[in-house]
């Protein structure tokens, strides 16, 4: 039998509505086991499903359910000793060329079980859902060998199962060079391109290829070698780009059809203009950016004049941006990077393209998965303009309605 929600405001967050943030006001949304069945506004709804009663939505806000297109939320151990050595004139980059950063995440991954990386990996993915998201982009990254990267990987999808949100996983083998390669960046390469990728692959573990191209990280050239391998398998790609130094890599990325470039601080108008011609998306990651305190910002007005579709996420991650909130995200980067909120907002959501999950998630459409989240709230900028306020109030993750937070 399907679920109708009456009394509600709907932010569809698409533009079959013809309305900012696809707005529906007094609306009802009908469930039919794991997806949406209908959507408008109440007055309207279809005679077939007037004999079922009601839900009463008491006016709150019913947006998709959050999508979180890009994290590391899979990692033993944290990092606030190196945030004190920052406050102490070290920078990120010097702490991970004295072999610390990414790799001291990777020795506290190699030593963790996998049971202590779900547990702590689903206590981060409640935090996420408390907020209404319903997807979550989980990288692998801080094992750099194959065992690791397998248990990352497997740790990842047994998390979002416990959770309750769906997830696609990123092997991101090419985040750096572990210490037992050290100089030999190219060997590493080879393991990652010949061993690590392909094996990943084979079992299922992996729906897309991610890579760290900058000074810190790999090469053009070493990038390009992953991204050929992954599209020999069949599989996408995205890159942390230009995030430190304009290295060329949103175009690099472009130039494989890669469904997103991410932090792209210093991406240039060519690498902009390529974003758009083969449809890549900017990931904006502004916690990272608050967090190293960094001040050159993603170029907007150029994503803006080139179309380039822009998505906001978490980054989730030991090391650049511990955070668990998404809705803090949506603030920050309003307030740091001057997005709109329905821009902010449609970056949480119908900017599922950044991990190719349209059309079943991101909008309020009829057959999307049925993940909604609900919000008490009057108008949908207010879920950009509160600052570490949750109005969350439910959630219906794939047609199962949970509203724990629903007026009674
Ligand atoms: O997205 N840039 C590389 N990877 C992460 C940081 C990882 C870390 O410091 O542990 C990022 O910022
Ligand atoms: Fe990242």
């Amino acid at each position: 039998m399907p679920i109708v929600i009456d009394h509600i405001n709907a932010a569809a967050m698409s533009g079959s509505h013809g309305t900012p943030y696809g707005t529906v006001t007094d609306a009802a949304i009908v469930i039919d086991d794991e997806h949406i069945a209908w959507l408008g506004p109440r007055a309207e709804l279809p005679s077939s499903y007037q004999n079922i009663a009601p839900v009463d939505g008491q006016g709150a806000w019913a947006l998709p359910g959050l999508i979180d297109c890009h994290t590391h939320i899979v990692y033993g151990g944290m990092r606030a000793g190196e945030f004190e050595q920052r406050l102490q004139g070290v920078s990120y980059e010097e702490i991970a060329r004295r072999g610390g950063g990414i790799r001291s995440t990777v020795a506290m991954t190699r030593a963790a079980s996998l049971e202590e990386l779900v547990d702590s990996a689903t206590a981060r993915l409640v935090e996420l859902r408390r907020e209404g998201v319903t997807l979550v982009e989980i990288k692998s990254g801080y094992g750099l060998n194959l065992e690791t990267e397998r248990k990352q990987l497997i740790a990842a999808g047994q998390a979002a199962e416990r959770a309750g949100v769906d997830v696609r996983r990123s092997f991101l083998g090419a985040h750096t060079i572990p210490p037992e390669y050290d100089g030999n960046a190219d060997d590493y390469i080879d393991l990652v391109c010949d061993g690590m990728l392909p094996a990943l692959a084979r079992e299922g573990l992996i729906d897309a290829v991610d890579a760290f191209c900058e000074t810190i990280g790999f090469t053009p050239a070493q990038t390009r070698r992953v991204f050929e391998t992954a599209r020999a398998h069949d599989l996408p790609v995205k890159l942390h780009a230009d995030q430190l130094t304009n290295g060329g890599g949103a175009a690099l990325a472009a130039e494989f059809d890669a469904l997103s470039a991410d932090h792209v601080e210093f991406c240039d108008e060519a690498g902009a203009r390529a974003m758009a011609a083969h449809g890549t998306a900017a990931v904006l990651l502004p916690g990272a950016y608050y967090f190293l305190g960094e001040t050159q910002k993603p170029p907007i007005d150029l994503f803006r004049r080139h179309k380039v579709s822009m998505a906001v996420s978490t980054d989730s991650n030991p090391g650049s941006s511990p955070t668990t909130s998404l809705l803090l995200m949506l603030s920050m980067a309003c307030t740091f990077f001057r997005l709109t909120p329905e821009e902010a907002l449609t970056g949480i959501t119908a900017a599922a393209q950044a991990l190719g999950a349209t059309p079943d998630h991101g909008t309020l459409t009829p057959g999307a998965l049925a993940n909604i989240a609900f919000f008490n709230i009057t108008q949908p900028a207010e879920l950009a303009y509160h600052i570490g306020h949750n109005p969350c109030v439910g959630r219906c993750y794939r047609g199962r309605l949970s509203l724990d937070g629903w007026p009674s």
